[in-house]
């Protein structure tokens, strides 16, 4: 594996595939998941797939990115707009993450449009449905071991 890449999901991400398919799409979490490990095996990317509802449990996930992988893609989902430890923990660990939101939350209501955590981001992937997570993917691993000047300080 030359490259590790962890997958994070926030609350109520579990439901997907029955919650609000209008706005989310029919594809449960589970299915997202094996389309992305496909596209990680072709690319001989490592990769760990997390979901949880608890901000303790995300802040945590994130401080075991520390040390042994390379990049975070992060579905922060209504913690996007909230967590102020979601967006310190991502400050702390320093490495590359891509936020990715299945929807457009900048087409939805106002609470929604600003995102916390984006700032700690290099990227912010919104709209693209679950395929945001495969172009998350794709671009950690063409950027991973190239350091942006805040990742160095
Ligand atoms: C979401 C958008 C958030 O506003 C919302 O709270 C979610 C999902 C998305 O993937 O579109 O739970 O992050």
């Amino acid at each position: 594996m030359t490259k590790r890449i962890m997958f994070i999901n926030g609350p109520n991400l579990n439901l997907l595939g029955t919650r609000e398919p209008d706005v989310y799409g029919d594809m449960s979490l589970e299915h997202i998941e094996n389309e992305v490990r496909r596209a990680a095996s072709q690319l001989d990317v490592g990769m760990e797939w997390f979901q949880s509802n608890h901000e303790g449990d995300i802040v945590e996930k994130i401080h075991s990115c520390w040390e042994d992988w390379d990049g975070i893609v992060l579905n922060p989902a209504a913690f996007s707009h909230t967590s102020v430890a979601v967006l310190d923990a991502l400050r702390a660990v320093k490495k590359p993450c891509v936020e990715v939101h299945l929807s457009n939350i900048h087409a939805r209501e106002e609470f929604r449009r600003a995102s916390l955590t984006a700032s700690a981001c290099r990227a912010v992937i919104s709209g693209m449905g679950w395929l945001g997570y495969l172009y998350a993917l794709k671009f950690l691993y063409a950027i991973c071991g190239v350091k942006s000047e805040k990742e160095k300080q």
